[in-house]
């Protein structure tokens, strides 16, 4: 398993120059873009697609312009399949989270008080809030204990922001390879056991009892942590971000949690960058490119683009009270790979944002630095102090 900086994200994979990685490509791709050429050949070697058509066109790939390619699915092995499998997996996952959270939303404003009232340091205690919550649908109460500390420990050394600066290289790797034997051991038993009755207990089930037969225990542990990533990471993030905007925007409190949960996720998309390659020879956006190119589809620098957003780098959740440019948003990806999570994320973010704002005032201090920027895009580090609210909210 990686780091937050190398698996959690959507796309920036590993053939993006190592020297520009990250908060590099970010900034670079930023100072790049002029708001008029939206497919261009970057510094990077790159060729950036920030066009909201050209970007709908590569991610849907209904007429195969590019490689097909699912972010969510790729392993050290290449791409898990088959597609049907993919498509398997992405149901059973999301319906089982569906029946978690409505067995579990009563738990959640306990969890708040407990773990982010009256201060905490983000954007670590919403990825913890997440796990706490999510806990038994990643890992059932049965699952061997060693299997659950492990499943916490990968939480701590590869999830959570900046999570691979905090443990030593060999450390990392250590560990590295023991969590990865606790779960190939138990996804071989789980195979072992499989019946087709079954009911999926967690989302190892899910990923075991809807693979092919014989599918190796080794690319199903790699989709079991894209699961580990989605949920705990970008959840975790994408609240981190409603949280930092709402406490650095005071008059914005009072706003729909849709709202700012809508408008969180267009400033900052935890999912900012896909890697796709041309399928042959064509025209993206007025650039010629051919399958040598690779194609880098920021929807970081679609959901600011000032052809389609009116103050596009401000924090403006009443927008979303009227229409909005949905073809220039794009947070959870476009066509066949559109996120299979993302109905039940929304509803847990809104949850969560209303549990947090509701009747409490939200004082943000900053630590001063920027975004954390890795294949996800998580929020710098700061502080929340939750206090009862003193003015009458009336706002909802
Ligand atoms: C804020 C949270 C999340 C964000 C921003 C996010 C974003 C994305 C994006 C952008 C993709 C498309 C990747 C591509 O085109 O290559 C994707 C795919 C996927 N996501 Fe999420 N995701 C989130 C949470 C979740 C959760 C909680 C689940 C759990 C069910 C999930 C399951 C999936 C699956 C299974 C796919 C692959 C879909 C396919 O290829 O058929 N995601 N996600």
């Amino acid at each position: 398993m990686e780091s937050s900086g190398t698996r959690q994200g959507y796309g920036e994979g590993a053939r993006t120059p190592r020297k520009h990685r990250a908060r590099d490509t970010l900034s670079l791709l930023s100072a790049e873009f002029d708001g008029v050429h939206d497919v261009w050949r970057s510094a990077m070697g790159t060729v950036c697609v920030a066009d909201p058509e050209s970007a709908r066109a590569v991610l849907g790939n209904r007429d195969a312009v590019v490689a097909e390619a699912s972010d969510f699915y790729k392993t050290r092995h290449g791409d898990f399949g088959p597609r049907a499998a993919q498509i398997r997996i992405g149901r059973a996952a999301r319906a089982l989270i569906r029946r978690h959270l409505d067995a579990r939303r009563a738990e959640l404003p306990g969890l708040v008080a407990e773990l982010l009232a009256p201060s905490a340091v983000w954007p670590d205690a919403g990825n913890l809030l997440v796990l706490r919550h999510m806990r038994d649908v990643l890992l059932h109460r049965d699952a061997p204990p060693q299997l659950h500390a492990s499943v916490g420990q990968i939480v701590h050394r590869a999830v959570l922001a900046g999570a691979r600066h905090r443990h030593s290289p060999p450390s990392r790797l250590l560990f590295r390879r023991r969590a990865l034997n606790f779960l190939h051991t138990e996804i071989r038993d789980r195979q072992r056991q499989f019946h087709p009755a079954r009911d999926a207990r967690d989302l190892l089930d899910v990923v075991v009892d809807e693979s092919e037969p014989g599918a190796d225990p080794k690319d199903l542990a790699e989709v079991y942590l894209s699961f580990l990533f989605a949920t705990v990471g970008s959840v975790g993030f994408a609240l981190g971000w409603s949280v930092h905007l709402l406490g650095t925007h005071p008059d914005c409190q009072a706003a729909e949690p849709s709202w700012t949960v809508r408008e969180a996720l267009r400033l900052w998309p935890v999912a900012w960058l896909f890697a796709r390659t041309p399928s042959h020879a064509q025209t993206l956006g007025g650039t010629e490119v051919t399958p040598r190119d690779l194609l880098a589809v920021c929807t970081y620098l679609v959901h600011r683009h000032p052809g389609y957003w009116e103050r596009p780098d401000e924090f403006v959740p009443e927008r979303w009270a009227g229409a909005v440019p949905d073809a220039a948003y794009l947070p959870f990806g476009y066509g066949p790979h559109t996120c299979a999570g993302a109905t039940v994320t929304m509803r847990l973010l809104e949850d969560l944002v209303e549990l947090i704002t509701r009747d409490r005032q939200l004082a943000v201090t900053p630590d001063g630095t920027g975004p954390q920027v890795g294949p996800a895009l998580a929020p710098p580090r700061f502080t929340a102090v939750l206090s009862a609210r003193t003015d009458c909210p009336g706002g909802r």
